[in-house]
C-alpha cells in the first residue's frame, strides 16, 4: 500500500472480526432456505469472497454487473445490465453483496431488475454504508461499517481501477484525484 496516497480506515483484521459477524448472522437468518449470493462486480468480489467463506450454510454463487445509463439519465441513476446472472433466481432466497451503498440509485435499480423474477426473497448486505449521500430510500438488512462522506479505496473498491487489491479500507487523499 502506498501510505502517501491513501490513510487506512479499516485494516485488514478489522475488516475480518465484522466479516465474521455478518456471516453468523446471515448463517442464522437463512436456515433451511435456498440462499443465492449474488455479487455486485466489480466492487464486491473481495468482500464476497471472505464472506461467503465465513457462513455455514449450503449456498449458491452468482455475480452481476451493472453500468449507468448514457450522459442524459445519469442523474436518474438508472443501471443497464453488462453481464446478466448465469442463472434464474426462481424461488431463491437472494443475498445481494455490494462493496459500497452511496447514493442508493443502483442497489435501487438492481432490485427493482431482480424482484420482476420471483425469488423468494431479496436482501442487501453491503460491507460499507455512506448514508449522508442517499437519494434512493433502500433498505440494507447487512452493513459492515457506515461511514462518513469520503471516498475509499481499497478490499475491492477502486479509484480509476487502481487499488483494488489494497487489503484495508483506505480513505484516498484528495492529492490524487484533485489535479
Ligand atoms: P450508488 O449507491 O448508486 O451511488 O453507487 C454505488 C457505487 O458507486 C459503488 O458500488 C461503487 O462502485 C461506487 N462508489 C461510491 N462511493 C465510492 C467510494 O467512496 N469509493 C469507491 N467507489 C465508490
Ligand atoms: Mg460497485
Amino acid at each position: 500500500m502506498n501510505l502517501e496516497q491513501v490513510d487506512i480506515l479499516y485494516d485488514r483484521d478489522v475488516i475480518m472480526a465484522r466479516v465474521k459477524e455478518i456471516a453468523q448472522e446471515i448463517t442464522r437468518d437463512y436456515q433451511g432456505k435456498s440462499l443465492l449470493v449474488v455479487g455486485i462486480l466489480k466492487g464486491a468480489f473481495v468482500f464476497m469472497a471472505d464472506l461467503v467463506r465465513e457462513i455455514d450454510l449450503p449456498l449458491e454463487i452468482d455475480f452481476m454487473d451493472v453500468s449507468s445509463y448514457g450522459a442524459s439519465t445519469v442523474s436518474s441513476g438508472e443501471v443497464r445490465i453488462v453481464k446478466d446472472l448465469d442463472y434464474s433466481i426462481h424461488d431463491k432466497d437472494v443475498l445481494i453483496v455490494e462493496d459500497i451503498v452511496d447514493t442508493g440509485l443502483t442497489l435501487y435499480y438492481i432490485k427493482e431488475i431482480l424482484a420482476k423474477r420471483s425469488p423468494c426473497s431479496i436482501k442487501i448486505c453491503s460491507l460499507l454504508d455512506k448514508p449522508s449521500r442517499r437519494k434512493a430510500h433502500i433498505p440494507l438488512e447487512y452493513v459492515g461499517f457506515a461511514i462518513p462522506d469520503k471516498f475509499v479505496v481499497g478490499y475491492g473498491l477502486d479509484y480509476a481501477e487502481q487499488y483494488r487489491h489494497y487489503p484495508a479500507v483506505c480513505v484516498l487523499k484528495p492529492s490524487v484525484y484533485e489535479k
